[in-house]
């Protein structure tokens, strides 16, 4: 595998760098408030990167797939809420439609989500389906020309700010997973009721919310696919959007060992900078070397999928080893940095307390391991 990048990806990575560095960092401190970045968002989709991956006769970049991994990878490092917006918006929120969408469905969102005019979300958690989603509640009764939808889902990312929303629901209880259906809904529609927001952790300027679906009428023409479908969609689009959620952690990572390093070489005790010492030096050492592999999995996995080639194992070994290298060489980075790393102070406390979720949505690491291990003994 050629691991270089081409002049293009080059450029996408240079000209997020410097959006990110620029327009973003400044605007860290407000999203830690809770502020979502509304305005960031209409910036990015001035410069095309709400729809990288779309075919430019719907209004996207056209761009390959390692150029927008490479932009949540590069958006991350900045501002891990930023990363996961954009990665739920393009691999759940915007690709079902483009992959699984009818013509019609594909010329009325895909261009409002590909310039960043709509924002994406996707609707598949409930509050006792999570790792096990198949087992999901939701339910669409077919009533003519409409679906009447009943249900609750929870921790929706993008949820209350988004305009389309990927719903999972079942419209065949007895078959299980094969009774899935997907609907395109939109925000707004009567019935549609945003909940509780969520006081999460970290990523506070990420909007995380539950949403309620009170006879919801949605046109029949809003199915997504066939009746039955759905799973399979929400499955093959995780797969995909396992590999955002991996550059998002190896953003989060990257930045951790970043602030370590120029911390490392500054601080001086026992008449030596730590890093001098070997103590910290080989921390150093293991924290740039669990990044160097996440770096190699996750561009693995891109090329795989830039290639149109399976990537389902890829990926989830990508956003397994990614997502504890976050949460590892977060917490590393604040011992790094002694009492000052659990101020407020300082960025790494804040990285470390981003960096959990990533071994939590869009699949567990136990769920990542399933797959993973399924995949090597079927
Ligand atoms: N691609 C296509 N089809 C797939 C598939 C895939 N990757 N994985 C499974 N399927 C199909 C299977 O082939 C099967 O169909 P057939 O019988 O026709 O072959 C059907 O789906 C059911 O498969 P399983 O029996 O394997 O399903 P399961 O009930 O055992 O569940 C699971 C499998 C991997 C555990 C799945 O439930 C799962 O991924 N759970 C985690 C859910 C998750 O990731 N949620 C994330 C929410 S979104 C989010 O977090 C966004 C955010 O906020 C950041």
């Amino acid at each position: 595998m050629d691991l270089r990048f081409t002049e293009e990806q080059l450029m996408m990575r240079d000209m997020v760098r410097s959006f990110a560095n620029d327009k973003i960092a400044p605007f860290v401190e407000e999203m830690e408030k809770g502020v979502f970045p509304r305005d960031i968002l209409a910036q990015m989709g001035e410069l095309g990167l709400m729809g990288i991956t779309v075919p430019e006769q719907y209004g996207g970049a056209g761009m390959d797939f390692t150029s927008y991994i490479i932009a949540i990878n590069e958006l991350s490092r900045v501002s891990a809420v930023v990363g996961v917006i954009l990665s739920v918006h393009t691999s759940v929120g915007t690709n079902p439609i483009l992959y699984f969408g009818t013509e019609a469905q594909k010329q009325k969102y895909v261009p409002k989500l590909a310039s960043g005019e709509y924002l994406g979300a996707f609707c598949l958690t409930e509050p006792s389906a999570g790792s096990d989603a198949a087992s999901l509640k939701t339910r669409a009764i077919k009533d003519g020309d409409e679906y009447v939808i009943n249900g609750s889902k929870v921790f929706i990312t993008n949820g209350g700010e988004a305009d389309v929303y990927i719903v999972f629901a079942s419209t065949n209880p007895e078959a299980g997973a094969k009774g899935i259906s997907a609907f395109i809904v939109e925000k707004g529609t009567e019935g549609f009721v945003v909940g509780k927001d969520e006081h999460k952790m970290g990523l506070h300027g990420s909007r995380t919310v539950q949403l309620t679906f009170e006879q919801m009428r949605i046109p029949a023409e809003n199915l997504l696919g066939e009746e039955g479908e759905g799973f399979k969609i929400a499955m093959a689009n995780l797969d995909v959007g396992r590999i955002g959620i991996a550059a998002q952690s190896l953003g989060i990572a990257e930045a951790a060992l970043g602030y370590a390093v120029d911390y490392a070489k500054e601080r001086v005790q026992f008449g030596k900078p730590i890093a001098a010492q070997q103590g910290v030096g080989f921390k150093l050492a293991d924290m740039a070397t669990a990044v160097e592999a996440s770096r190699l999995l996750i561009f693995r996995a891109a090329n795989l999928r830039a290639q149109g080639l399976p990537c389902g194992q890829e990926a989830s070994m990508a956003k397994l080893f990614a997502s504890k290298t976050a949460v590892d060489v977060s917490i590393d980075a604040v011992q790094v940095f002694g009492g000052y790393g659990y101020t407020k102070d300082y960025p790494v406390e804040r990285l470390f307390r981003d960096a959990k979720v990533t071994e939590i949505y869009e699949g567990t690491s136990e769920i990542q391991r399933l797959v993973i291990s399924k995949n090597l003994t079927k």
